[in-house]
């Protein structure tokens, strides 16, 4: 019999049956998000084709078999408005992917209709608590698509994933420094996710009191750090031959874990209130702190000429996209 002060959260993965959804899983009902003492009601859902609802069940059969401690109940759904039933923690990931050469903006026009729907659907079912991240690419747009969708909920409860572009970042400067990501903070990537986000180490550290400005060449941030991670999506693509997985399924339980459990900065992209000049609602990478409620942008940084000039092309970008899907809304 559980005790009966022990918790259970209701979460939702969309694209569960895809390959995000199949990394992502077994590590939330792990533990590895909420904690190894909270109980989890997990709703999964993806589209209603025979082949997709199959290989869906196929999936819970293995989620059932793992004996996870911590799964409580587990329902399959193709439709939204029941997967999202008193939806706590929302993982949208299902969505098209970009293929070798596409830039991800392309996949608006195939993607943007799932956010509007879905957006409905969290609007009319999910908890007024409810924290969602958008994975499913282009993430910015497609968060700002739900979040417009949703005018009952709070603009807050939406964010999209940067975190990926944030975990390249602290590696490659981590590895460039010969040292651990452990012992590197305040980082962060601004704008959209896509080529054109911005890296900022302005107010780096190495072990909490030597600034990144001083140990990393402006050349190597330049020409090495800022093209590597804006382009490594498509050379996993490239190598691959189909976009990552496992590494945004951990950047999309980063994410989460840290909405949920509270850091000192970290990248979220979610929606501007008009912070440094990025106009309101536009779906950005910020810097971020979590109190285990609630983000909030870091506010008052130094933003140099040249980041500022990155930021103003990115948030040009999700301007344009914006300006791409406003027949949906
Ligand atoms: P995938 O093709 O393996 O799986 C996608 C799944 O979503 C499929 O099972 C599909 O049936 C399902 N789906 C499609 N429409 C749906 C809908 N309306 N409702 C529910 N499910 C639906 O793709 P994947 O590799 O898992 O990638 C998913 C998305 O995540 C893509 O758009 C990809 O570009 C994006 N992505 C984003 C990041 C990021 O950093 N933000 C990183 C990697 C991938
Ligand atoms: C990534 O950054 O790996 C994902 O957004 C997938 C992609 O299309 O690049």
């Amino acid at each position: 019999m559980p005790a009966s002060n022990e918790k259970t959260v209701k979460v939702s993965v969309t694209g569960a049956s895809g390959q995000i959804g199949y990394a992502i899983l077994f590590r939330i009902l792990n533990g590895e998000v909420f904690g190894k003492h909270v109980k989890i009601d997990l709703q999964l859902i993806d589209i209603n084709v025979d082949k997709i609802q199959r290989a869906l069940h196929g999936v819970a059969l293995e989620l059932e078999d793992c004996a996870f401690p911590l799964l409580n109940n587990l329902t399959l759904h193709s439709d939204p408005h029941t997967g999202f039933t008193d939806t706590e923690y929302c993982f949208l990931i299902g969505a098209k992917p970009r293929g070798p050469g596409m830039e991800r903006k392309v996949l608006l026009q195939a993607n943007g209709e799932i956010f509007k729907t879905q957006g409905v659907a969290l609007n009319e079912r999910a908890s007024r608590r409810v924290k969602v991240v958008v994975v499913g690419n282009p993430a910015n747009t497609n968060a700002y698509i739900a979040m417009m969708s949703a005018p009952d909920l709070s603009k807050e409860n939406f964010s999209a994933m940067m975190r990926l572009d944030h975990n390249r970042a602290v590696n490659q400067i981590a590895s460039q420094l010969d040292s651990n990501v452990n012992r590197l903070s305040n980082i962060c990537v601004w704008g959209n996710h896509s080529p054109t986000m911005g890296v900022d180490i302005t107010n780096g550290l190495l072990d909490g009191s030597n600034n990144l400005k001083d140990l990393l060449n402006k050349e190597w941030i330049a020409e090495t750090l800022q093209p590597t991670v804006a382009k490594r999506g498509a050379e996993i693509i490239d190598q691959r031959g189909l976009s990552s997985a496992a590494s945004a399924a951990n950047a999309a339980i980063d994410h989460m874990h840290d909405w949920v459990n509270g850091t000192t900065w970290t990248t979220m992209g979610v929606p501007s209130q008009g912070e440094y000049g990025i106009p309101e609602n536009i779906i950005s990478g910020f810097p971020v702190n979590c109190n285990g409620e609630r983000y909030s942008i870091i506010q008052n940084l130094d933003i140099d000429d040249v980041l500022q000039k990155k930021i103003e092309v990115s948030i040009a970008e999700l301007k344009d996209e914006q300006e791409n899907i406003k027949g949906l809304l």
